[in-house]
């Protein structure tokens, strides 16, 4: 039977990543060999001697030097001082293991769900998932709600959608003036302890403090969105894995890492080699790119039975989709109960989701398209207690 997940997109690297182990894809004129295989992504991650960081605006593909102008940190830049940044920001990030915070988020995705279902209809991407997103991170930034607000205007993705150039220029003054107010009234806010912040003995330069504010505000929206539009358009469709989840909820945890494996919502990102490379008989010179596509390798069918199966039960995952090796991602216990509170709160209050239009997100590239959840999605949401009632 064919997957309803992945409908008429079947995953896009299976025949490369069997054949060659690697793709060539043309990236607005610069051709940059694909790793494909589990294996040699996880590799190259670990190895960031070879495989390396240090490569401001060029770590995001698309490149971002003309959306930013500050460096991503901790992403774009190597051991150790990469390690040294990471210990500044892990702090707000292991908020995400709070009872209070756990507790944030629980009453916030309530109130979405509650909110949704009063509705005939809504459209998950931009009046859920949206404002979901930057709610939950005004949470775990420890900032205000209404700052959210703010944030809910810049869409999908602050750079790739509508006017990236003007949109991150606008973020990043918004940044600015963030830590101006957080420098002037200190706080327990994110932005008011990076204006206190200290890097081996000294205080954070403004454009540090802008390369964190940078990632926290662009690395973590597309990938939240996009998988919480995933999960509520999988169950609509799959009602059978909805009632899965439903009869025992502890099974919401692993059925959230396979969320994340088969929608890996960044599908790659790049590394410049520090030295010649061969890959799969692609020579590569010191100064190339290479990306590392963790889409792929969360489908290698050497790793994952039956990859283009979504199996909520699915054990063991050993999924990419969060990175591996030293810049695995920060944001992942965020991002998990996000996902988890999402699905225990559907269990409790859904009866079954109706899909009344939708439209797939796609990444299109010269060598290939995939998808990645939804453009746009309308459902109605039907209560538990209306589960019998037909007449609605
Ligand atoms: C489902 C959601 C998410 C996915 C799939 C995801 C994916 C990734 C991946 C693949 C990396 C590794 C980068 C690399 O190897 O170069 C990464 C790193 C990172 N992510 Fe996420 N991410 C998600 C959510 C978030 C959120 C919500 C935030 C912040 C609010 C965030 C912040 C970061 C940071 C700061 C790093 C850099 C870590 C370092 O370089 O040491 N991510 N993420």
């Amino acid at each position: 039977m064919p997957c309803p997940f992945h409908n008429h997109h079947p995953d896009p690297f299976r025949e490369p990543r069997h054949k060659d182990g690697i793709l060539l894809n043309d990236f607005h004129g610069d051709v940059m060999p694909i790793l494909l295989r589990h294996g040699d992504v996880r590799n190259a991650a670990r190895d960031w001697e070879t495989f390396s960081s240090d490569a401001p605006f060029k770590i995001p593909i698309p490149t971002e030097e003309d959306v930013r102008t500050v460096r991503q940190l901790p992403l774009e830049i190597d051991p150790p001082d990469q390690l040294d940044y990471r210990a500044i920001m892990e702090p707000y990030f292991n908020r995400a293991k709070l009872p209070d915070v756990i507790a944030q988020i629980e009453g916030l995705v309530e109130a979405h769900v509650q909110a949704a279902l009063k509705r005939e209809t809504i459209e998950i991407v931009r009046e859920f998932a949206i404002p979901l997103q930057s709610h939950g991170l005004a949470y775990l930034m420890n900032v205000p709600q209404s700052e959210a607000e703010t944030w809910i205007k810049w869409g999908v993705h602050v750079f790739r959608e509508g006017d990236g150039t003007s949109k991150g220029a606008a973020m990043e003054a918004y940044a600015a003036s963030l830590l101006e107010r957080g420098a002037e009234k200190p706080s327990d806010d994110f932005f008011s302890a990076l204006t206190r912040a200290t890097f081996r003995g000294r205080k954070l330069t403004r454009e540090e403090m802008l390369g964190f504010c940078s990632i926290v505000f662009a690395g973590g929206r597309d990938t939240i969105i996009n998988s919480i539009s995933g999960v509520i358009g999988h169950l609509a469709k799959t009602s059978s894995d909805f009632e899965f989840l439903r009869a025992d909820p502890k099974r919401i945890i692993g059925a959230s890492e396979e969320f994340f494996r088969v929608l890996s919502p960044s599908t790659h990102l790049t590394r410049k080699c520090t030295r010649n490379v061969n890959l799969h008989g692609i020579e590569v010179q010191a100064g190339q790119f290479v990306s590392l596509n963790f889409a792929a390798a969360n489908y290698d069918p050497e790793v994952f039975d039956d990859p283009e199966s979504v199996r909520l039960d699915r054990r063991p995952n050993p999924h990419v989709a969060f990175g591996f090796g030293t810049h695995l991602c920060l944001g992942a216990a965020h991002a998990r109960l996000m996902v988890r509170t999402l699905l225990k709160t559907l269990c409790q209050r859904v009866a079954r989701i109706e899909i009344i239009q939708a439209k797939d997100r796609l990444e299109t590239e010269s060598s290939y398209q995939r998808r990645l959840a939804y453009e746009t999605l309308i459902v109605r949401m039907v209560p538990i207690d209306e589960k019998n009632d037909s007449s609605r």
